[in-house]
Order: C-alpha cells, then sequence, then structure tokens
C-alpha cells in the first residue's frame, strides 16, 4: 500500500491544527499564503462564524476547507489538499463536509471565488454543484480574473451525478 491509501478521516479544526495548515497553505500558495497570524486568525474564530474541517491521515494533516458562517449565507474561504494527497478525492469530501455545515446551521446560499487560471478548483467546485455567476475582472494582485461561484440549498444535483441516478 502506498502513503495516499491509508484512511483519511476528516473532522473538525482546532486550534492546535494551525502550524500544520500553515505549513500546507506555504506549500501550496508560496508568497500568497496566509502568515502564520492569519492561519491563527482564522481558528481564534472557530466558535464565533468560521468553521473548519481538516483531513487527516495518520495523525497528520493533509487538507483543510474553511467557511464562513453568516446565515443566510456562507461562504468558503479556502480548500487545500497537500500535493501528495491530491486526486484521491479529498478536495470533494471536503468541500462537501463544508457544504453540509452550511446546511445545518441554516445557510440556504452559499458564495466563492476563485481565480479563473485555477482548472483543478474549479473542476472542484462544479462537482460539489456550484455555478457560476459571473466574472471579477483583475481581481488578484497579479490581474488574474475571478469567478464568482453560488451554490444554493436544494440546488439540483451535478448532470453527473443526475445521470447516475438514472
Ligand atoms: C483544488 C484542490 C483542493 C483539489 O483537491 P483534490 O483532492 O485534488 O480534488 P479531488 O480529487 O476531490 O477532485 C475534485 C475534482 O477536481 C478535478 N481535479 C482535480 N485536480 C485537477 C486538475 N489539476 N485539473 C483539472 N481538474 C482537476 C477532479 O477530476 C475532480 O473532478 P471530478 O469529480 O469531475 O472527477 C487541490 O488541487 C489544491 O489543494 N490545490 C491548491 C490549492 C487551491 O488552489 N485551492 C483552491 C483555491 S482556495
Amino acid at each position: 500500500m502506498t502513503s495516499q491509501s491509508a484512511a483519511v478521516k476528516l473532522r473538525p479544526a482546532i486550534r492546535a491544527d494551525a502550524e500544520r495548515i500553515h505549513v500546507i497553505e506555504r506549500r501550496l500558495f508560496g508568497a500568497d499564503a496566509w502568515s502564520r497570524s492569519q492561519v491563527d486568525h482564522e481558528l481564534d474564530r472557530l466558535s464565533l462564524d468560521r468553521w473548519y474541517v481538516v483531513a487527516e491521515q495518520r495523525e497528520d494533516v493533509v487538507g483543510y476547507c474553511g467557511i464562513f458562517l453568516s446565515p443566510p449565507d456562507a461562504d468558503v474561504q479556502t480548500v487545500a489538499v497537500d500535493p501528495g494527497a491530491q486526486g484521491a478525492g479529498l478536495g470533494g469530501r471536503l468541500v462537501d463536509a463544508a457544504v453540509q455545515m452550511a446546511w445545518r446551521q441554516d445557510c440556504t446560499r452559499i458564495f466563492l471565488e476563485v481565480r479563473a487560471d485555477n482548472a483543478a478548483a474549479l473542476r472542484l467546485y462544479q462537482a460539489a454543484g456550484f455555478t457560476k455567476l459571473g466574472i471579477r475582472r483583475n481581481y488578484y494582485a497579479d490581474g488574474t480574473d475571478a469567478v464568482n461561484m453560488r451554490l444554493r440549498r436544494n440546488e439540483p444535483a451535478p448532470l453527473t451525478e443526475v445521470a447516475h441516478a438514472g
């Protein structure tokens, strides 16, 4: 068995996850990564208006997703999977967990923005049922556009799932 095939569990984040989350942030986002104090700030707000889910494999954090909850709306803050664990459905599991938490907290709409050049994230969010609302030109500091997306509660499932449902 490869290291990737060990079971990955999802659990709510705790304050002690900050260092590991920050390591993944730096690995994935480089100069654009959240600073350690930004990660701390997010986790300090866990019982207020933030919920983070982490993916844990062999007691190591390998992914996370954060959502801002302000019923009736919610906003996906971030989703990230360590490079060695990508492509195995983990991003999808993390986003689904955040979506389910939003519905449990009486949110009815979830928004997010994603870089227009981030094919993996666009695909991930579309697979989770998000649809494109529009484009914000030059949204990011390097001039890249942002794609605004939204998921509504009880939105019809993506076409692929409808096809499977027969
Ligand atoms: C985006 C990210 C979280 C996806 O995580 P993952 O665990 O690899 O995603 P999954 O394995 O669950 O795949 C989800 C969907 O995205 C697709 N996908 C994954 N990587 C892809 C890639 N490089 N290019 C195109 N599509 C991709 C998968 O095929 C899947 O689609 P499907 O359900 O139609 O088959 C991961 O690539 C990542 O951490 N990227 C860097 C951080 C980032 O950009 N985060 C988003 C912005 S905040």
